[in-house]
């Protein structure tokens, strides 16, 4: 019971952990060449973690021709390009207190994207609790390419 306990306490404090993407929203546009920033938020919580790292790629969901959206593939999982990977250091923004704690990255869309839709993949990989249990999750959202 105590085990159980322990475990449903651990599972908890592990989705209590999970981060977003603030932005860009949902079907943002982008231009080849062009840098955006990719805001990676993790909400606060109680429950102590540390932070090890995160991957962000872009993915086009199109294929050659661009014309297949992103809700005809399974884009979990599926970093595609990679554009950063390294430390992730979450903070409170001076002027913007409404914000999570986050870090902004800025990633530069691949010159040689096409037309289309291209999924957002943002990898997480932490340590949570006091046993330091390792956590990993994966979050997208889709942008159009134009
Ligand atoms: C999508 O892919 C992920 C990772 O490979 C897998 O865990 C998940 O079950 C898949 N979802 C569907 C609906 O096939
Ligand atoms: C991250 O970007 C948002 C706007 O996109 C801004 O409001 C916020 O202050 C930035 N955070 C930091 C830590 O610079
Ligand atoms: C654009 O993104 C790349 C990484 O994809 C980064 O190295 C570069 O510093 C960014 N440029 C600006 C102006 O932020
Ligand atoms: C991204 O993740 C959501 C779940 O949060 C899922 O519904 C969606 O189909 C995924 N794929 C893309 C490309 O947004």
């Amino acid at each position: 019971m105590k085990s159980f306990l322990t475990l449903a306490a651990l599972a908890a404090s592990a989705l209590a952990q999970s981060v977003n993407i603030g932005s860009p929203a949902d079907m943002s546009t982008v231009t080849p060449g062009n840098n955006i920033t990719v805001q990676v938020n993790r909400p606060n919580t109680l429950t102590g973690s540390q932070e090890v790292a995160i991957a962000i790629g872009l993915f086009p969901c199109g294929g050659t021709d661009g014309q297949t959206p992103c809700a005809a593939t399974n884009t979990t999982g599926v970093l595609g390009n990679v554009l950063y990977t390294g430390p992730y250091n979450p903070q409170y923004a001076d002027g913007a207190p409404s914000l999570p704690p986050h870090q902004n990255f800025s990633v530069q869309v691949p010159s040689t994207f096409k037309s289309g839709q291209v999924s957002l993949g943002v990898a997480h990989f932490a340590l949570v609790g006091a046993s330091m249990m390792p956590i990993y999750e994966f979050v997208n959202t889709t942008l159009v390419v134009q």
